[in-house]
């Protein structure tokens, strides 16, 4: 069955903006584009084209707008409800019936990942049928993150989140790939005591049946969790840097549509007219003519 692709995009965590009034984080700009366009672009690449998108009942509306049923990207969107921020592994009772058997691939409204190897290495995980497979990523403060621990031939040990003594470096990214088993599984993950239906549980359980592989992403890949401030703006200034350099953009969604093959290039023209003139219309309209 093909894979489908869920981007949870709902509120919980620090408050980016001291205000009461709801701007979803996931529609701020990472320099030049909304944060959400990043893992989006990660689904993309994997080869994923039907993707359910999960916010709160104030934000649905807006990720509704951006994206519409996905056409012009050759794809084709939903949207799903989160009244309250009941963790991560949540996604899979709400995406339940999109789902309806197929794998899946999870991803984080707020996470970016980059480097040369990230998509043939989400293809590779994308093909697999069975089980679960995750990332593991070297931080210098593992503390903050689900925290993956192996032996010394790279088998898994114990994954854990948010550990006051972090068993190993190897922070979990939020991107997750399974097989169809996971909303039965994630109906089975008990509130941690945080109150939140965990991700780390859910990945404790394929660990349990022997099902869950890591890959560890080495150097030369990029990933940020943008959920701070500081992060938020060392990925911003990241992919300025990057894209200042090589000319070439970060999670442009229409350019891996049309990579892909998903749309033409008279499709590409016209999301490039849509949005008027900006440096990322002016982007579009180059991949067409090249
Ligand atoms: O970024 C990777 C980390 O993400 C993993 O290493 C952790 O294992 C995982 O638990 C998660 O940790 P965070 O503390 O970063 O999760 P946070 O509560 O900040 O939520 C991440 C994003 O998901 C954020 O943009 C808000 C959104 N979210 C969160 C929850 C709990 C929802 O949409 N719904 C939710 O119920």
């Amino acid at each position: 069955m093909t894979r489908k692709g869920i981007i949870l995009a709902g509120g919980s965590g620090t408050r980016l903006y001291p205000i009461t009034a709801t701007i979803s984080k996931q529609l701020l700009p990472v320099y030049n584009k909304p944060m959400v366009y990043y893992p989006l672009s990660m689904l993309m690449l994997a080869g994923i084209r039907e993707v359910l998108i999960i916010s709160t009942p104030d934000d649905l509306p807006s990720f509704r707008q951006l994206f519409g049923d996905g056409k012009a990207l050759g794809m084709s969107f939903e949207y799903a409800v989160q009244k309250e921020p009941r963790g991560l592994a949540e996604a899979f009772i709400i995406g339940e019936s999109f789902l309806d058997g197929s794998p899946s691939c999870l991803v984080l409204g707020d996470n970016i990942l980059y480097g040369n190897t990230v998509g043939s290495v989400m293809k590779k995980a994308s093909d697999r049928s069975e089980g679960a497979i995750i990332f593991g990523y070297p931080v210098k403060d593992p503390r903050r993150f689900g925290v993956v621990e192996f032996d010394s031939q790279w088998n898994v040990l114990s994954i854990e989140e948010k550990p006051e003594q972090p068993k190993s470096m190897h922070a979990v990214p939020g991107v997750y790939f399974y097989d169809s088993q996971a909303p039965t599984l994630a109906k089975q993950v008990r509130p941690s005591q945080r109150g939140e239906l965990e991700i780390t549980s859910l990945n404790q359980m394929y660990l349990q049946q022997k099902k869950l592989m890591v890959e560890v992403f080495g150097r030369g890949v990029a990933w940020f969790d943008t959920g701070t401030h500081h992060s938020l703006l060392q990925a911003a200034n990241f992919v300025e840097t990057i894209e200042e350099r090589q000319g070439m953009m970060i999670g442009c969604i229409e350019e891996i549509a049309y990579a892909n093959q998903w749309i033409c290039s008279d499709t590409l023209l016209e999301s490039a007219k849509k949005l008027g003139r900006s440096t990322y219309s002016d982007y579009l309209k180059q991949i067409a003519q090249d």
